[in-house]
Protein backbone atom coordinates (compact mmCIF):
# COMPACT_ATOMS: atom_id res chain seq x y z
CA UNK A 1 0.00 0.00 0.00
CA UNK A 2 1.08 3.28 -1.12
CA UNK A 3 1.60 5.95 1.88
CA UNK A 4 -1.35 8.35 -0.27
CA UNK A 5 -3.63 4.78 -0.28
CA UNK A 6 -2.40 4.81 3.42
CA UNK A 7 -3.69 8.31 4.35
CA UNK A 8 -6.97 7.76 2.70
CA UNK A 9 -7.94 5.24 4.84
CA UNK A 10 -6.35 6.41 7.80
CA UNK A 11 -8.34 8.70 10.52
CA UNK A 12 -7.34 12.22 10.38
CA UNK A 13 -7.77 12.92 14.33
CA UNK A 14 -6.87 10.25 16.84
CA UNK A 15 -7.45 10.68 20.55
CA UNK A 16 -6.17 8.44 23.17
CA UNK A 17 -7.18 7.97 27.07
CA UNK A 18 -3.79 6.74 28.07
CA UNK A 19 -5.39 4.27 31.01
CA UNK A 20 -3.78 1.79 33.29
CA UNK A 21 -0.21 3.49 34.25
CA UNK A 22 -0.77 3.11 37.72
CA UNK A 23 -2.12 -1.16 37.38
CA UNK A 24 0.97 -1.72 35.42
CA UNK A 25 3.60 -0.62 37.53
CA UNK A 26 1.66 -2.21 40.88
CA UNK A 27 1.66 -5.36 38.97
CA UNK A 28 4.98 -4.83 39.02
CA UNK A 29 5.57 -4.42 42.95
CA UNK A 30 6.42 -0.55 41.80
CA UNK A 31 5.13 2.58 42.82
CA UNK A 32 1.71 3.89 40.45
CA UNK A 33 4.43 6.94 39.35
CA UNK A 34 7.03 4.12 37.96
CA UNK A 35 3.82 3.84 35.47
CA UNK A 36 3.53 7.29 34.59
CA UNK A 37 7.13 7.05 33.93
CA UNK A 38 7.00 3.90 31.56
CA UNK A 39 4.05 5.72 29.46
CA UNK A 40 6.47 8.18 28.03
CA UNK A 41 7.91 5.91 25.79
CA UNK A 42 4.86 4.68 24.85
CA UNK A 43 3.80 8.31 23.76
CA UNK A 44 6.92 8.88 22.09
CA UNK A 45 6.26 5.66 19.79
CA UNK A 46 2.92 6.26 19.19
CA UNK A 47 3.47 10.09 17.89
CA UNK A 48 6.31 8.64 16.03
CA UNK A 49 3.73 6.15 14.77
CA UNK A 50 0.87 8.74 14.17
CA UNK A 51 3.71 11.11 12.34
CA UNK A 52 4.52 7.79 9.88
CA UNK A 53 0.76 6.76 9.11
CA UNK A 54 0.31 10.79 8.16
CA UNK A 55 -2.41 11.21 10.55
CA UNK A 56 -2.94 14.89 10.94
CA UNK A 57 -4.39 15.19 14.67
CA UNK A 58 -3.61 13.05 18.01
CA UNK A 59 -4.83 14.45 21.51
CA UNK A 60 -4.10 12.45 24.38
CA UNK A 61 -5.82 12.52 27.45
CA UNK A 62 -2.51 13.38 29.77
CA UNK A 63 -4.53 15.07 33.02
CA UNK A 64 -8.15 15.40 33.55
CA UNK A 65 -9.83 17.78 35.66
CA UNK A 66 -10.48 15.11 38.30
CA UNK A 67 -7.06 13.48 38.60
CA UNK A 68 -6.53 16.39 41.11
CA UNK A 69 -8.18 14.75 43.79
CA UNK A 70 -5.98 11.59 43.61
CA UNK A 71 -3.56 11.75 46.37
CA UNK A 72 -1.33 14.88 46.20
CA UNK A 73 1.62 12.94 46.01
CA UNK A 74 0.64 11.61 42.76
CA UNK A 75 -0.42 14.94 41.75
CA UNK A 76 2.97 16.20 42.04
CA UNK A 77 4.97 13.65 40.54
CA UNK A 78 2.77 13.97 37.57
CA UNK A 79 3.25 17.56 37.34
CA UNK A 80 6.99 17.39 37.84
CA UNK A 81 6.99 14.51 35.04
CA UNK A 82 4.87 17.37 33.02
CA UNK A 83 7.45 19.70 33.44
CA UNK A 84 10.51 17.75 33.10
CA UNK A 85 9.39 15.85 30.00
CA UNK A 86 7.87 18.78 27.89
CA UNK A 87 11.12 20.65 27.11
CA UNK A 88 12.66 17.40 25.84
CA UNK A 89 9.59 16.65 23.71
CA UNK A 90 9.42 19.94 22.28
CA UNK A 91 12.95 19.63 20.79
CA UNK A 92 11.65 16.24 19.33
CA UNK A 93 8.57 17.63 17.99
CA UNK A 94 10.98 20.66 16.69
CA UNK A 95 13.46 17.75 14.73
CA UNK A 96 10.65 15.49 13.40
CA UNK A 97 8.52 19.25 12.02
CA UNK A 98 5.18 18.33 15.21
CA UNK A 99 3.13 21.05 16.53
CA UNK A 100 2.32 20.87 19.84
CA UNK A 101 -0.36 22.46 21.62
CA UNK A 102 -2.31 22.17 25.26
CA UNK A 103 -5.75 21.99 25.80
CA UNK A 104 -7.61 22.58 28.87
CA UNK A 105 -7.81 25.02 32.20
CA UNK A 106 -4.44 26.73 32.26
CA UNK A 107 -5.43 28.46 35.74
CA UNK A 108 -4.45 25.48 38.28
CA UNK A 109 -1.74 24.74 36.88
CA UNK A 110 1.88 24.95 38.73
CA UNK A 111 4.04 27.76 37.55
CA UNK A 112 6.63 25.18 36.24
CA UNK A 113 3.92 22.81 33.84
CA UNK A 114 2.67 26.45 32.57
CA UNK A 115 6.21 27.79 31.79
CA UNK A 116 6.84 24.50 30.05
CA UNK A 117 3.38 24.20 28.25
CA UNK A 118 4.25 28.28 26.93
CA UNK A 119 7.88 27.39 25.60
CA UNK A 120 6.77 24.02 24.12
CA UNK A 121 3.85 25.65 22.29
CA UNK A 122 6.30 28.60 20.85
CA UNK A 123 8.83 26.61 19.94
CA UNK A 124 6.55 23.79 17.95
CA UNK A 125 4.25 26.20 16.18
CA UNK A 126 5.40 25.97 13.03
CA UNK A 127 4.82 22.66 12.98
CA UNK A 128 2.94 21.01 10.04
CA UNK A 129 3.94 16.81 10.07
CA UNK A 130 1.17 16.52 13.07
CA UNK A 131 -0.72 18.29 15.55
CA UNK A 132 -0.28 16.44 19.02
CA UNK A 133 -2.62 17.97 21.76
CA UNK A 134 -2.04 17.09 25.51
CA UNK A 135 -5.38 17.81 27.24
CA UNK A 136 -3.99 18.82 30.86
CA UNK A 137 -6.60 19.84 33.02
CA UNK A 138 -9.45 18.82 31.02
CA UNK A 139 -12.84 17.91 31.17
CA UNK A 140 -15.16 18.45 28.51
CA UNK A 141 -18.12 19.20 30.92
CA UNK A 142 -16.53 22.11 31.68
CA UNK A 143 -15.69 23.01 28.63
CA UNK A 144 -18.95 22.83 27.62
CA UNK A 145 -20.64 24.74 30.26
CA UNK A 146 -18.63 27.77 30.04
CA UNK A 147 -19.19 27.93 26.43
CA UNK A 148 -22.97 28.00 27.02
CA UNK A 149 -22.18 30.64 29.66
CA UNK A 150 -19.99 32.80 26.80
CA UNK A 151 -22.38 32.54 24.14
CA UNK A 152 -25.65 33.40 26.78
CA UNK A 153 -23.72 35.90 28.33
CA UNK A 154 -22.37 37.73 24.97
CA UNK A 155 -26.19 37.24 23.22
CA UNK A 156 -24.81 34.79 20.41
CA UNK A 157 -22.28 33.74 18.94
CA UNK A 158 -20.33 30.10 17.35
CA UNK A 159 -20.80 27.84 19.52
CA UNK A 160 -17.42 26.03 18.15
CA UNK A 161 -15.44 29.06 18.65
CA UNK A 162 -16.54 29.63 22.40
CA UNK A 163 -16.08 25.63 23.07
CA UNK A 164 -11.96 26.03 21.29
CA UNK A 165 -11.77 29.14 23.44
CA UNK A 166 -12.99 27.58 26.68
CA UNK A 167 -10.43 24.87 26.44
CA UNK A 168 -7.83 27.10 24.79
CA UNK A 169 -7.53 25.82 21.32
CA UNK A 170 -6.40 28.09 19.52
CA UNK A 171 -6.94 26.32 15.93
CA UNK A 172 -9.81 24.02 14.65
CA UNK A 173 -9.38 20.47 14.36
CA UNK A 174 -11.39 18.24 12.74
CA UNK A 175 -13.49 15.94 14.72
CA UNK A 176 -12.31 12.61 16.48
CA UNK A 177 -12.33 9.61 14.34
CA UNK A 178 -11.18 7.15 16.24
CA UNK A 179 -10.95 7.05 20.15
CA UNK A 180 -8.49 4.45 21.34
CA UNK A 181 -8.80 4.01 25.51
CA UNK A 182 -5.98 1.19 26.87
CA UNK A 183 -5.89 -0.35 30.51
CA UNK A 184 -9.51 -2.38 29.61
CA UNK A 185 -11.86 0.23 30.95
CA UNK A 186 -14.58 1.26 28.37
CA UNK A 187 -16.12 4.67 28.96
CA UNK A 188 -15.05 8.17 28.10
CA UNK A 189 -14.45 9.85 31.22
CA UNK A 190 -15.39 13.04 30.03
CA UNK A 191 -13.33 13.45 26.85
CA UNK A 192 -13.39 15.03 23.98
CA UNK A 193 -17.63 14.21 24.42
CA UNK A 194 -18.68 17.01 21.44
CA UNK A 195 -15.72 16.27 19.53
CA UNK A 196 -16.38 12.42 19.67
CA UNK A 197 -20.26 12.47 18.81
CA UNK A 198 -19.13 9.96 15.30
CA UNK A 199 -15.70 9.09 16.94
CA UNK A 200 -15.38 5.12 16.50
CA UNK A 201 -14.43 3.81 19.97
CA UNK A 202 -12.04 1.01 20.07
CA UNK A 203 -10.84 -0.21 23.32
CA UNK A 204 -7.62 -2.43 24.68
CA UNK A 205 -7.06 -4.24 27.90
CA UNK A 206 -3.29 -3.44 27.34
CA UNK A 207 -2.45 -1.03 29.55
CA UNK A 208 -0.73 2.74 28.72
CA UNK A 209 3.15 1.13 29.38
CA UNK A 210 2.17 -1.64 26.80
CA UNK A 211 1.04 0.28 24.09
CA UNK A 212 3.58 1.09 21.45
CA UNK A 213 3.48 2.11 17.35
CA UNK A 214 2.50 -1.91 16.64
CA UNK A 215 -0.83 -1.68 18.80
CA UNK A 216 -1.66 1.87 17.56
CA UNK A 217 -1.57 0.37 14.10
CA UNK A 218 -3.87 -2.48 14.55
CA UNK A 219 -5.86 -0.07 15.72
CA UNK A 220 -5.72 1.77 13.00
CA UNK A 221 -6.33 -1.65 10.87
CA UNK A 222 -9.90 -2.15 12.91
CA UNK A 223 -10.44 1.72 12.30
CA UNK A 224 -10.34 0.66 8.51
CA UNK A 225 -13.02 -2.36 8.71
CA UNK A 226 -15.68 -0.33 10.46
CA UNK A 227 -18.08 0.93 8.24
CA UNK A 228 -19.06 4.81 8.75
CA UNK A 229 -22.46 6.10 8.32
CA UNK A 230 -22.45 8.92 10.41
CA UNK A 231 -26.42 8.70 10.64
CA UNK A 232 -27.07 7.86 7.32
CA UNK A 233 -27.48 4.56 5.44
CA UNK A 234 -24.93 2.70 3.49
CA UNK A 235 -25.62 2.67 -0.11
C1 LIG B 1 -3.81 7.04 33.55
O1 LIG B 1 -3.35 5.89 34.21
C2 LIG B 1 -2.69 7.91 33.20
C3 LIG B 1 -2.52 9.18 33.67
C4 LIG B 1 -3.44 9.84 34.61
C5 LIG B 1 -1.33 9.98 33.30
C6 LIG B 1 -0.83 9.82 31.89
C7 LIG B 1 0.47 10.55 31.80
C8 LIG B 1 1.55 10.12 31.12
C9 LIG B 1 1.58 8.93 30.27
C10 LIG B 1 2.80 10.92 31.18
C11 LIG B 1 2.58 12.17 30.42
C12 LIG B 1 3.84 12.83 30.06
C13 LIG B 1 3.90 13.79 29.12
C14 LIG B 1 5.16 14.45 28.79
C15 LIG B 1 2.68 14.19 28.39
P1 LIG B 1 -3.89 5.60 35.69
O2 LIG B 1 -2.95 6.24 36.65
O3 LIG B 1 -5.32 6.03 35.79
O4 LIG B 1 -3.76 4.04 35.75
P2 LIG B 1 -4.75 3.04 36.53
O5 LIG B 1 -6.08 3.12 35.84
O6 LIG B 1 -4.09 1.71 36.32
O7 LIG B 1 -4.79 3.47 37.96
Amino acid sequence: MTRDQESIENPMHVAIIMDGNGRWATERGLPRTAGHHAGIRSLRETVETAVQRQIHTLTLYAFSSDNWQRPQSEVRALMRILAAQLPSQAARCVRQNIRLSIIGRRDRLPDPVLQAVQRAEARTIHGTALHLRLALDYSARDSLTRAAQHIRNNGNGDFLQALMRAYNADSPVPDVDLLIRTGGEQRLSDFLLWECAYAELYFTPDYWPDFDGTKLDTALYAFQKRQRRFGSVSV
